[in-house]
């Protein structure tokens, strides 16, 4: 079948490689894609946000499967456009209701409280309740975390040290510092642990898989320092996350989640990502996101050993069914590239050389270069094109062994102002020998 994939990232760069595996796959299409996914399919100039283009290339192309990679379509409503449009289209995504899990923080609280899902004690506040805010401030402890409910790019979360600072930025945002996304705000508990990301495919009819558990390394500088990014680098597995403690992320958080959606009569036919935190052995719920991780993603694929299309194919049509998830015992890890200055001001458009190198090395045969912010420029060079550029995934018998070769193959790729955390994983090595 001919598949489109949306979205420009390091995770559609690992999800266009999934696919482009399967021999259920004819033709694959990406939209808008980056200077790596066209070596694994079709790169299609088109915003994923422009849905009437997206069906007039759907209908010429006689695309199958839709794959949406990123969120912001899917909380526009893109797989209820479909569905009404175009039934025959097979769509991995949520609906426009699934898809307020991650769109409202406030939605995705309520969620979680009526279905006795685990997480941090909260309370919703507009510029009317202002007041009640300051005082529900005050009852907590600090630091303090306030969420704007709506998509913020990711910037949307602040965690502050002192009450004084928390009531203002509450003001702050809740007077349109992240325009309408924070006109409703979630002032909640803070919860002390170690994070992690599990992510689940699920049909809409109960049936679910659980895909490889990653964790995610947020700041941009070594030791967990400085401001947050998109995510620095990511490992699969993680070694906390072991039998028992997925036994309880399985019976307290997944399973509810699912006939929670089910009850509500919730539409839900992709992927479910669900940020969690380990505190003193107990899951809880930091998070919900509708797509997968980015950079999870390029750790997760490659340890999927499975045919994804199949899997996706089966979840987007309402039956999973008694189709096997097999996984690759091997670790794997991603060091990602980003430009220099990111996530502040960064330079666009610098000439990227050596990505190529480390395939016809041979000495890196378990690394695998996934582009994010890269695109081949009019003279066909591959330049940058955001703040994070390229992920180097490598497998491993276990961290470091995988580490070792990721951080080798960044000797390869040069641009500009290059950086990457040098860290990654080392927690999880320094606290749990493997
Ligand atoms: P979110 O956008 O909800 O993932 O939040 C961004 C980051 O803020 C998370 O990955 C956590 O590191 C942190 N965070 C969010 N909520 C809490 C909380 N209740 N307690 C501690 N840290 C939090
Ligand atoms: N890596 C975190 C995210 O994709 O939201």
């Amino acid at each position: 079948m001919n598949i489109l994939l949306l979205g420009s990232g390091g995770r559609e760069c690992a999800l266009a490689w999934k696919i482009s595996q399967s021999p259920l796959c004819k033709k694959l299409y990406i939209a808008p894609g980056n200077g790596g996914t066209s070596a694994y399919g079709t790169n299609v100039a088109i915003n994923p946000l422009y849905f009437s283009e997206l069906k007039t290339f759907i209908k010429e192309n006689k695309i199958k499967m839709l794959v949406v990679g990123n969120e912001d379509p899917l909380v526009a409503g893109i797989t209820d456009y479909f569905h009404d449009r175009v039934p025959s289209l097979l769509v991995v995504g949520p609906s426009r209701e699934g898809a307020l899990l991650e769109g409202s923080k406030d939605f995705a609280k309520e969620f979680m409280m009526e279905f006795g899902i685990p997480t941090a004690r909260y309370r919703s506040f507009t510029i009317d309740t202002l007041e009640d805010g300051y005082r529900f401030l005050e009852t907590l402890k600090p630091p303090y975390v306030l969420k704007a409910d709506g998509l913020a790019a990711g910037k949307g979360v602040l965690i502050l040290d002192t009450l004084a600072e928390a009531k203002h930025e509450l003001k702050e945002m809740l007077s349109g510092m992240f325009g309408t996304s924070s006109s409703t705000v979630v002032i909640e508990e803070f919860l002390k642990g170690i994070e992690c990301s599990v992510f689940v495919l699920t049909d809409s009819n109960g049936g679910y898989r659980i895909l490889p558990v990653a964790k995610d390394y947020k700041r941009i500088g070594e030791g967990d320092t400085g401001l947050n990014t998109g995510g620095m680098g990511a490992v699969s597995p993680v070694p906390f996350a072991d039998k028992a403690f997925m036994d309880k992320v399985e019976q307290r958080i997944i399973k509810p989640t699912i006939d929670g959606l089910q009850t509500r009569g919730i539409d839900y036919r992709g992927f479910i990502f669900f940020g969690l935190i380990n505190v003193d052995g107990e899951p809880m719920v930091i998070e919900y996101n509708v797509r997968m991780g980015d950079p999870e993603t390029e750790v997760v694929m490659p340890r999927i050993k499975s045919d994804m299309v199949e899997l996706m194919k089966a979840a987007a049509e309402g039956d999973l069914g008694d189709l096997p998830l097999e996984i690759d015992p091997r670790t794997a890890v991603t060091v990602m590239m980003v430009s220099g200055g990111y996530p502040g001001v960064y330079a666009k458009g610098l000439e990227i050389t050596g990505v190529e190198d480390i395939a016809a090395s041979g000495e890196l045969p378990d690394t695998i270069p996934f582009h994010a912010g890269t695109k081949r420029d009019e003279k066909g060079r591959l330049v940058t094109s955001g703040g994070r550029v390229i992920a180097l995934t490598s497998y491993g018998e276990n961290i470091s062994e995988a580490l070792t070769a990721s951080y080798n193959a960044t000797a390869y790729v040069d641009y500009e102002g290059a950086y990457f955390r040098q860290d990654i994983g080392l927690d999880l090595c320094d606290q749990y020998a493997d």
